[in-house]
């Protein structure tokens, strides 16, 4: 049988090389991955010849502009992460149209005003998928109106619209709280946990926000549940795919800190305890109605405390 070519786009991050590890496994694609060493993706002219000569049948775009608040206080970071973010969604889902290949593209919860909680308690509907939307949980579905709070929710939601406008063959996928092994690029971040980890090495006592809410994400079970969902052959449209389990980040150093035995006391505190540039949605909760249900995060946590040993 010929292979499946795929081209992955962020292949040193966090997403990326997981995404990478697990279609490499496969012997039914032909896996071609490119980051900033490779191809610049922000010079269209450059990232058509090299997608044309490869003609993948799959692009999955896992590179994005991630620096929340560095591009809510500087024009210069916006205009960064709406070329990253915006345009180059837009691009690829043109070209998606142009070489007939299938796109898959991430988003995030941040598109959202995580109002939930609020609405619910004032009108009795969540707004946001409660109400017969295939979840009496409150939560976002997957058709929920996305309302951003910050400039880098902005950005990620013009990239939404940019794929659903030009593209007829794709895959949004939205996700939250990504965590796993760092990226390899140079600019990698570590994941919430592994900071929260590292602070015991040096404090009795940690502060966590308790009245953030929403889910977090795995990232070698997203790049699992990608495939799942290309192989799938599902309708063509957004998706919610995070690991089950809302909880506050102070809950989940909470758990953290079990899981891995460690006594650090955790003290809640509520969002104005570290002011940020950018707004973040109080309650963001994703609602899988679509694909089956990924595993809890508490489950995945452990996990990725066992491959970090
Ligand atoms: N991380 C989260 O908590 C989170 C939450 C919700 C949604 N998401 C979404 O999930 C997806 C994957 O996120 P991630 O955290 O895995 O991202 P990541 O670790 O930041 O990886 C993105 C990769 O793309 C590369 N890249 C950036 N600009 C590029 C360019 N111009 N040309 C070529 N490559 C470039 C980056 O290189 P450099 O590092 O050198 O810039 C990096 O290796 C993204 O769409 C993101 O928005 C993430």
């Amino acid at each position: 049988m010929e292979k499946k070519k795929i081209l992955i786009l962020g292949r040193l991050g966090m997403l990326g090389q997981e995404l990478f590890r697990v279609f490499a496994a496969d012997d039914g694609y032909a896996v071609t991955a490119w980051d900033k060493n490779d191809v610049d993706i922000t010079d269209f002219v450059v990232l058509e010849g090299k997608i044309t000569t490869l003609a993948p049948d799959i692009v999955i775009n896992a590179a994005a502009y991630n620096a929340v608040d560095a591009c809510e206080k500087d024009d210069t970071e916006f205009e960064r992460a709406l070329i990253l973010n915006r345009d180059v969604p837009g691009f690829l889902a043109g070209l998606s149209v142009k070489r007939g290949f299938l796109l898959v593209h991430y988003s995030t919860d941040y598109v959202f005003d995580g109002a939930l909680e609020k609405n619910k308690a004032e009108t009795g509907c969540c707004g946001g998928g409660c109400c017969g939307g295939g979840s009496a949980q409150v939560g976002y579905n997957e058709e929920a109106l996305p309302n951003p709070l910050s400039r880098y929710g902005e950005s990620k939601y013009a990239g939404e619209r940019a794929v659903q406008e030009q593209s007829k063959r794709y895959y949004l996928i939205r996700l939250s709280k990504l965590f796993g092994k760092p990226g390899k690029s140079p600019q990698a971040k570590q994941s919430f946990f592994s900071v929260m980890l590292g602070q015991t090495e040096t404090k009795a006592e940690v502060q966590a926000v308790d009245d953030e809410k929403s889910c977090f994400t795995y990232a070698p079970d997203l790049a699992v549940a990608t495939k799942e969902l290309i192989e799938s052959e599902s309708d063509f449209g957004t998706y919610h795919l995070t690991n089950e389990g809302t909880v506050t980040w102070y809950e989940a150093v909470e758990e953290l800190y079990w899981l891995a035995g460690k006594t650090t006391k955790v003290v809640a505190v509520g969002s104005e305890t570290f002011p940020r540039p950018a707004r973040r949605p109080a309650c963001s909760v994703l609602l899988n109605t679509k694909r089956p249900k990924l595993r809890p995060y508490t489950a995945a946590l452990k996990e990725f405390l066992a491959a970090i040993k």
